[in-house]
């Protein structure tokens, strides 16, 4: 019996070990989300994180948190989710996320705002700018009606 729980001791040791070096990865940020806790009068958002947060300061976004950096997040530190503010905000001037214009939902003020200024300076970009680009439509509502 003594001997039993030692060996099990020693492979859950082991096993620990081998969990080790995976962990930071484990907490790296997710490459890519789906934006929909704020409503679903429109399609969710695809949003390719990754894409954003090797170009961009964290807190770009992430602006309630100052010291969120990438090596921030791989330690552990927790982020925020946009909705625990926005999708009922305490304040009457924070911006509310189940918000449809483009000037006081959170989302369209932080992602179009940045997305028409990239795409003034180059024409190029890929930045969507327009309601179906970031919420496409089913196709049965398409054309309503026909
Ligand atoms: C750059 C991408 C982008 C564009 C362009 C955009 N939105 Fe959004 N919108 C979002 C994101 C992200 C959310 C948050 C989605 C969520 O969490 O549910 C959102 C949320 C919403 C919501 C509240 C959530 C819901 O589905 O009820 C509405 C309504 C909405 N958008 C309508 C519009 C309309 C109308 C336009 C065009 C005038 C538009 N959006 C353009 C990204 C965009
Ligand atoms: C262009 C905007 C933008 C940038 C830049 C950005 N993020 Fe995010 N990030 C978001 C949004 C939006 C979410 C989804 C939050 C939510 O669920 O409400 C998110 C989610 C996350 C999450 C997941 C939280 C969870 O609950 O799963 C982590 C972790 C994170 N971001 C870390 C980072 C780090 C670290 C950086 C900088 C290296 C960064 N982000 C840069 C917009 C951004
Ligand atoms: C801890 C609460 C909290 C979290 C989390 C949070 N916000 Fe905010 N946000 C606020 C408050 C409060 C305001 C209004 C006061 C201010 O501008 O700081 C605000 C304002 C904003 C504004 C308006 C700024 C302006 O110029 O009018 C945008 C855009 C925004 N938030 C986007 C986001 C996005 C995107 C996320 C998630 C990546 C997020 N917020 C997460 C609390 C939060
Ligand atoms: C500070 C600037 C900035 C912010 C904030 C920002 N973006 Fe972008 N985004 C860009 C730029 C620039 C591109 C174009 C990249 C390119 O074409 O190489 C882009 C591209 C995209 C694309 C297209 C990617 C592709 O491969 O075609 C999507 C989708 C997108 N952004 C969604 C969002 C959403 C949703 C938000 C808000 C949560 C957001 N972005 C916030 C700058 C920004």
């Amino acid at each position: 019996m003594r001997r039993l729980s030692l060996a099990l001791l020693t492979s859950a040791v082991a096993l620990l070990a081998a969990a080790q070096p995976t962990q930071a990865q484990a907490t790296d940020p997710p490459e890519e989300l789906t934006l929909e806790a704020c409503g679903d009068t429109r399609a969710a958002v695809s949003f390719p994180h990754k894409a954003h947060f090797e170009e961009l300061e964290c807190t770009t976004c992430h602006h309630s948190q100052e010291e969120l950096t990438l090596e921030a997040a791989q330690g552990g530190m927790e982020v925020e989710a946009c909705a625990d503010c926005h999708l009922e905000p305490e304040e009457a001037d924070t911006p509310a996320c189940t918000e449809k214009s483009l000037k006081k939902n959170p989302f369209h003020i932080n992602c179009v705002s940045c997305h028409k200024d990239s795409k003034a300076e180059d024409e190029s970009l890929s930045a969507p700018t327009k309601c179906a680009e970031c919420h496409p439509k089913a196709e049965s509502e398409e054309e309503p009606g026909g």
